[in-house]
């Protein structure tokens, strides 16, 4: 029988929003599977449990103010207790990720460093040996030079794509910037490559993130595993 994933999806996401506690600070990611996140945390908002959420892109925002969840921003609050947010790719062990397929890497990468924990959700497919075994590593970049910072990119082994909203329109992200996916041969060391693609003038971010999760919340179809970092 073929696996539902976005059921696996919606049960990791449900046991995930168990961790959050009255009073927290807690940051809400973006994408199909931190949207069961932001539902349940609804559903427990509307059961009476005091939040207030920090999105990372004004589709969670928006989805979030729909439920009644109190949303503030870094102006109010710079520490947020715990962020639940998805991941394109997590290896096994480090538990290093791949993040930015859904387009919100740089807010998701803010909220997780001013995160004290940070908890991924994920259906067993996002589980992989290295790093970019199956997706490229999405890197935000501005607008202006993007083809130099393209070029800059390729003298790091990379194949550069600039993403498409439809044809002929660039994606733009909520900073207002474009995204080069970036397919890489091999990541042997993705810490260094972090800091060799941050390094380039032009980049904001990069979808490579190294050391930052607390713990991932996988949903296969033997059931919920929580794997914890070392
Ligand atoms: C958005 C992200 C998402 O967390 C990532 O793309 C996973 O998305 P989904 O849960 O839809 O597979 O990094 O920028």
């Amino acid at each position: 029988m073929p696996v539902d994933r976005d059921k696996l999806k919606q049960q990791a996401a449900l046991r995930a929003v168990e961790f959050v506690e009255d009073s927290m600070i807690v940051g809400l990611g973006t994408g199909s599977t931190a949207y069961f996140v932001v539902e349940g945390l609804g559903a427990r908002v509307a059961g009476g449990l005091k939040i207030t959420g920090i999105p990372t892109s004004e589709r969670t925002a928006t989805q979030a103010r729909s439920l009644g969840i109190p949303l503030a921003t870094f102006a109010e609050h710079q520490h947020i207790d715990l962020t639940i947010d998805g991941a394109d790719e997590v290896e096994r062990g480090s538990l290093n990720l791949i993040k930015g397929l859904g387009g919100a890497l740089l807010r998701e990468k803010i909220v997780a460093n001013a995160s004290r924990r940070l908890v991924i959700v994920v259906d067993q497919e996002k589980l992989v040996d290295r790093l970019g075994d199956h997706t490229a590593v999405p890197v935000e970049v501005t607008q202006f030079g993007w083809q130099a910072t393209a070029a800059r990119l390729k003298e790091l082994s990379a194949e550069p794509v600039l993403r498409h909203a439809h044809e002929d329109h660039p994606f733009i992200t909520d900073g207002g910037n474009y995204t080069l996916d970036c397919r890489f041969p091999r990541i042997d060391d993705p810490r260094r490559l972090e800091n060799a693609i941050n390094a380039i003038v032009g980049v904001v971010d990069c979808g490579l993130f190294i050391g930052r999760a607390s713990a991932v919340v996988v949903a296969a179809s033997d059931g919920i595993h929580v794997m914890n970092a070392l």
